[in-house]
């Protein structure tokens, strides 16, 4: 497998508020968010070429954060679009376009930064066995509510066979492509993951065992519980 992997990061970050900037430029431990996402791609032996999809107006942002990942690896900077959909399908277009010799793909949210190469070989692994479109999950362990409008509860949903869907989600490049190109022509919807769409275009997904820890940092509690772990010696 030639894998290369797509890093969106050009969203504004509204939910963890705008104090301080988009929150994959946020610091935690000794570098922004994206830095520490970045580094964990480049220090896996699996990543053939590495692309970042950034937002137009984050240029000097992303320079900083780049600089002081100290990766040796060069990354290809590709600006996104208003949603992570359009991001997406920016990344992967310039990963077909510049690397003609990739076959699949890791598409990853800058605002994961602790997955492990564990995770990654298991997404990999499922691709050599010939899986057009993998995705790590974990199985929900809470129970779930549907709420309405008056914040009263309007029924339990089973958890049974439910899964929180994580990334990276690993395609067959080509597949990928083709599915996110039909998206984007009949525009009907806004996907907010991959799988989403592999799935509308009729691909099968195969479920592989996520990560606890490969937790989304979305709101500004989230990034300071990411501070305190990286700054918590290991035991
Ligand atoms: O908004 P959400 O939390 O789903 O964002 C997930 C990831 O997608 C983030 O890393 C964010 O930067 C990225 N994104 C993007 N372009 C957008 C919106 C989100 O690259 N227009």
């Amino acid at each position: 497998l030639q894998i290369g992997i797509v890093v969106v990061a050009a969203g504004r970050g509204e939910r963890a508020g705008q104090e301080g900037g988009p929150k994959q430029y946020r610091r935690i431990g000794d570098a922004p968010v994206i830095s520490h996402t970045l580094r964990r791609f480049a220090a896996w032996p699996g990543t053939a070429c590495l692309v970042a999809v950034t937002h137009l107006d984050d240029d000097a942002l992303f320079d900083h954060a780049l600089e002081i990942s100290r990766i040796a690896m060069p990354v290809m900077r590709v600006h996104g679009g208003a949603t992570r959909q359009a991001s997406v399908l920016a990344g992967l277009r310039a990963l077909r376009q510049q690397a003609p010799d990739i076959t699949h793909v890791m598409i990853h949210d800058g605002v994961r930064p602790f997955f492990d190469a564990a995770l990654l070989e298991r997404c990999a692994a499922a691709l050599a066995q010939g899986d057009k479109a993998v995705l790590p999950a974990v199985a929900v362990a809470d129970t779930l509510k549907r709420g309405d409008a008056q914040a009263l509860v309007s029924a339990t949903v089973p958890r049974a066979g439910l899964f929180a869907a994580q990334t990276p989600q690993s395609f067959d490049l080509d597949a990928i492509l083709a599915a996110h190109e039909a998206a984007a022509a009949d525009g009907g919807q806004d996907f907010t993951d991959d799988a989403g769409i592999a799935e509308w275009a009729g691909l099968a997904v195969r479920l592989v065992e996520g990560d606890a820890g490969n937790v989304k940092l979305t709101v500004k509690k989230d990034i300071d519980m990411a501070d305190q772990r990286l700054a918590t010696p290991a035991i």
